[in-house]
């Protein structure tokens, strides 16, 4: 979908940086046709598979394999409860049935029932159901809306400087830079930026708190010579903010836990799909599935022996998808 977690929007990226701009809020799900090709031996022959869709957001691969699969049931997390919201009126405009769900309710053959819930938990809610999966997505980031109209401070034109998914969780993005020493500044925007002028931008930011805004911020970043070399395709504070956005929400963290306890959840000849943005999600996933297809090889099957990328034709339509990679786990029938 033209969103993910690539860089932020505004109008510091407007002119200079196309890459970065997305001209309307308009979602499209990434790797949509892969995603389909990959569910189809699994949920064709059963009458009523189980779906977890642990990334809902606007429901885009909802929609589209719940129309290829009618009789499925879709268990679909969301950390962000604005975006079940986005998810609903989507779902419903599909002419599907959508349900918030808080409890063990029923989960009907061609609805959606939703939940409010990061997938690091996943694992533990199908336990508490009785479930497995026939088919687990995991389409990481954020979305489109987040960049563009959330106001969170993912947009290097928002005035606030939150970015939590869940509101209830965590530190904000502002508590962070206000309050933890250099160092640990520097090694997040290291670690999870890849920003080869962490310690220098690290500095500004304790030099000059508080830093309030995200406008303020990326400002700072932009006269820091943030982002590296000169040739660059992305805005330079993209990777400042990719880093505290994954700071702020234990983003690998998650990863990492679903990676290592979902796989458990796949029936036999189940399969997981995870598509990543990043190398840093790339390598927990990688890591994870191979690992498991060679310690259990008798139970779990790598179907990506390489990641899957968009095409050419894809990356055109839909810029942000360029960094999308998919991997495929299946567990053996
Ligand atoms: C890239 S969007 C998913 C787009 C979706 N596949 C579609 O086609 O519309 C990622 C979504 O995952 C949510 N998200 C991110 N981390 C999450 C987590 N740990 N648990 C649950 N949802 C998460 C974000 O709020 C966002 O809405």
């Amino acid at each position: 979908m033209p969103r993910k977690g690539r860089g932020p929007t505004g109008s510091l990226s407007r002119k200079k940086w196309p890459g970065g701009i997305l001209s309307e809020v308009r979602h499209v799900p990434v790797l949509l046709n892969e995603v389909l090709d990959f569910a189809r031996p699994v949920l064709t022959r059963l009458s009523a598979p189980v779906i977890l869709d642990g990334t809902l957001g606007e429901a885009g691969h909802t929609i589209a394999l719940l129309k290829a699969f009618p009789g499925a049931r879709v268990l679909a997390l969301d950390r962000d409860p604005e975006m079940l919201e986005r998810a609903r009126a989507r779902v419903s405009s599909a002419g599907l049935s959508f349900a918030l769900s808080t409890g063990d309710s029923e989960l009907p053959a061609g609805a959606v029932v939703s939940r409010q819930l990061s997938f690091r938990f996943a694992a533990d809610l199908l336990s508490a159901r009785g479930l497995r999966a026939d088919f687990i997505l995991l389409d990481l980031g954020i979305s489109l809306y987040h960049l563009r109209g959330a106001g969170r401070g993912f947009s290097y034109n928002d005035q606030s400087l939150d970015m939590r998914l869940d509101s209830r969780e965590g530190r904000t993005a502002a508590e962070l830079l206000n309050h933890l020493p250099v160092r640990e500044l520097e090694h997040i925007f290291r670690e999870f930026g890849e920003e080869p002028r962490a310690g220098r931008i690290a500095r500004a930011i304790v030099g000059r708190r508080p830093i309030t805004s995200a406008t303020q911020l990326a400002e700072l970043v932009l006269r820091e010579g943030g982002g590296g070399g000169r040739r660059r395709r992305i805005h330079p504070a993209t990777r400042v903010f990719q880093a505290l956005r994954i700071s702020v929400n234990d983003e690998l963290g998650a990863l990492d836990e679903a990676c290592r306890t979902l796989p458990e959840k796949l029936a036999p000849g189940a399969r997981m799909a995870v598509i990543s943005f990043h190398s840093l999600e790339d390598r927990i996933v990688k890591h994870r599935f191979r690992d498991l297809a060679r310690s259990r090889a008798e139970e779990f099957e790598l179907l990506t022996k390489r990641p899957i990328r968009p095409g050419p034709e894809e990356n055109r339509a839909n810029a942000p998808s360029r960094s999308a990679r998919l991997r495929v786990l299946q567990r053996r029938g």
